[in-house]
């Protein structure tokens, strides 16, 4: 599934990957995460690397060595992670949303540890929702804005199956693509190895079936690159 040879087909383009999930501190040791380990953005920002292009790589809590050649961005929150995507996303030809930014945060921070009491009461965390960055960028969009792709992690339900899920929210998010991944039983998370299925806007699917986190980041540019704007 690898391509065989890296046509430098992002040369000259800016490109802006986000990877990795936020943490939404509660006090100064505790968080609320999530599973993301940012290694499907990380491939992203290799491969465009590789492929040519300017590389800014906004990465939230990854543990993963910096890719060659790519400026990386540290962030923590959600809140974090919408400036940094917002401020490189200024002049980029593409943006893609790998990272797992937590959809919601503490109301209230404290900043000194919360102490447990000899009783047995326990607090109430009550949460805010955090800024939609996806749906942000695809709103402040001019005509020659930037090729916006979405990740969606989905699980079939009651109310529909995978592939419904990830159609409803690309038509919710308004980007040109949406990765959509099957995360039953935690498929994806931790794993060198993604299957995926690419929705386009235009009505299109490409389907991924399984393969190296880099495989998928080459299909995932090869839909991007006749979408970018000349
Ligand atoms: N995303 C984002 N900002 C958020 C939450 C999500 O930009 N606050 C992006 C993700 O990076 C991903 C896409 O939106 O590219 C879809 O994320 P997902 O969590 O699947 O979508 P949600 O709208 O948060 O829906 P859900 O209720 O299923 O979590
Ligand atoms: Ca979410």
């Amino acid at each position: 599934l690898r391509r065989p040879t890296a046509e430098p087909d992002l040369t000259g383009r800016k490109v802006v990957v986000s990877a990795g999930g936020t943490r939404e501190f509660l006090d100064p040791v505790r968080y609320l995460g999530n599973r993301s380990s940012g290694r499907q953005g990380y491939a992203l920002a290799k491969t465009a690397a590789a492929r040519g292009a300017t590389v800014t790589l906004v990465a939230a809590n990854t543990a993963l060595p910096d890719p060659a050649g790519v400026d990386v961005v540290r962030v923590v929150s959600t809140n974090d992670l919408r400036d940094a995507v917002f401020a490189a996303a200024t002049d980029a030809d593409a943006v893609v949303m790998a990272a797992a930014p937590a959809d919601f945060r503490p109301a209230d921070y404290v900043g000194t540890k919360i102490k447990k009491t000899d009783d047995t009461s326990a607090p109430t965390v009550t949460l805010v929702q955090n800024p939609d960055i996806l749906a942000g960028l695809v709103r402040s969009r001019t005509g020659a804005g930037p090729v916006i792709v979405g990740f969606a992690a989905e699980t079939g339900d009651s109310t529909g199956t995978v592939l419904d899920h990830g159609r409803a929210k690309l038509a919710r998010k308004g980007c040109d693509l949406l990765v959509v991944n099957d995360v039953s039983g935690g498929k994806a998370f931790e794993s060198a190895e993604n299957a995926a299925v690419i929705l386009a806007a235009d009505g299109s699917v490409t389907e991924f079936p399984h393969g190296p986190k880099e495989a998928l980041a080459d299909a995932i540019w090869d839909l991007v690159v006749p979408r970018l704007f000349h």
